[in-house]
């Protein structure tokens, strides 16, 4: 079964729909639980199997008992799409703390919590994939100093994340190419 965090709607919501028509169980993660009926809904429209679950990525509690009740109803998951994300663009100089903050946690912390979940469930599957959602602003952009060092920090941080499963012999996870079109 698959995870896509922010698959209320836009890119997490297609994802999501995706995954489903080839036949994985989805679990519909985002903020709040009721966001994620509508994807839920087109889904199971369909004929596939999904789950809306809220969360806020960035709580630590809050992904840890997502992730738990996602194994308890829907199965082990077995690949992650880290999508939820969040803009506050600014000038550098007009760039609050919280501003900062808010981004690198929703989309850094967010992408480590939510993997660290995960990563028994795939170690004991014995197979998994985690995919980041990067951007071309990871290269830098106008206004967007933080969006721009967490989409970069979200290119690298998949490159040590097998080495430090519980198992080395089989990496767990894999993630596209810091070469990689930008999504
Ligand atoms: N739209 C683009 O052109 C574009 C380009 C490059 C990269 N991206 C990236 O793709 C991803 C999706 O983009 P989008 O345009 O579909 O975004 P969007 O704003 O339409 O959707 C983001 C979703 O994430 C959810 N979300 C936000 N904070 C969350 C949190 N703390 N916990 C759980 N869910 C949370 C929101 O509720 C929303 O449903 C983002 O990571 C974005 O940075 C988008």
């Amino acid at each position: 079964m698959a995870i896509v965090t922010g698959a209320a709607r836009g890119i997490g919501a297609a994802t999501a729909i995706r995954l489903a028509a080839d036949g994985f169980a989805v679990a519909v993660v985002d903020l709040e639980e009721s966001a994620g009926k509508d994807t839920v809904e087109k889904i199971t429209a369909a004929g596939g199997r999904a789950l809306a679950v809220g969360a806020d990525v960035s709580n630590a509690e809050q992904v840890a008992a997502a992730v738990e009740r996602v194994a308890a109803e829907l199965g082990a998951p077995t690949v992650l799409v880290n999508n939820a994300g969040v803009l506050r663009d600014n000038l550098l100089f007009k760039m609050t703390e919280l501003d900062w903050d808010t981004v690198m946690n929703v989309h850094l912390k967010g992408a480590f919590l939510m993997s660290k979940a995960v990563q028994k469930h795939m170690v004991d599957a014995g197979y998994g994939r985690i995919v980041n959602l990067s951007s071309s602003s990871a290269l830098g952009n106008r206004g967007q100093a933080n969006y721009s060092a967490a989409k970069a920090g979200l290119r690298a941080s998949p490159r040590p994340w097998p080495r430090n499963s519980a198992s080395s012999a089989s990496p767990p996870t894999r993630s596209p190419p810091a070469s990689s079109p930008p999504t």
